[in-house]
């Protein structure tokens, strides 16, 4: 009993709980269950929409012909249309590789890009080198430097050879530097 009469004794009067404080509470409570729903909600639908453009570029294998028309030790340009899927957007663009098949039958094939600053070469026969117009980067038939700034071997691409026909995956690399550094 507090001494104006109030049956709650002087002192205690203050650790009521407001109405006002349990609702804002109750507020607090709904709204957060409400983000978490809505995050719960708009955390897959977002990575759905984004997920494609952050995908590496799909490269598929790709037939540049048949490994007949390859003479053995003769470095052959083979001509091709490519699809790369990046992201959304996909882009058919031509492509133009260089094979060496080997007296066993085997077949390097090499990116046509020169490894200094990505200009295209071409195969001397007399000479029997690859060489870069641009700044005089000379390669042999197994795509190794033998003059010039370039500053690593021909870059390889993948390849395989099915029913006779050879197939590659085309890449694009840095130019430029030591290390083989895929883009
Ligand atoms: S780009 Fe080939 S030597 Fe420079």
């Amino acid at each position: 009993m507090s001494s104006d009469g109030n049956p709650i004794p002087d002192g205690e009067a203050g650790f009521s709980t407001p109405v006002g404080s349990r609702r804002t509470f109750m507020g607090w409570v709904t709204s957060g269950l409400a983000s978490l729903i809505g995050l719960g909600l708009a955390i897959p639908l977002l990575g759905y929409m984004i997920s494609p453009a952050l995908k590496r570029r799909v490269r598929p294998w790709v037939d540049v012909g048949n490994i007949g028309d390859i003479p053995p030790g003769e470095p052959k340009q083979l001509d091709y249309v490519t699809t790369i899927q990046d992201g959304y957007v996909e882009n058919r663009s031509h492509k133009a590789i260089w094979a060496v098949k080997h007296p066993d039958g085997q077949i390097k094939v090499f990116s046509p890009m020169c490894t200094h600053l990505g200009c295209g070469y071409r195969w001397e026969a007399e000479e029997k080198a690859f060489k870069c117009p641009c700044h005089g980067s000379v390669f042999d038939i197994d795509g190794h430097v033998l003059a010039g700034p370039a500053p690593r071997p021909l870059d390889l691409l993948p390849s395989k050879i099915e029913n006779g026909r050879l197939l590659l995956v085309f890449k694009e690399f840095k130019s430029g530097t030591s290390q083989v550094v895929e883009l």
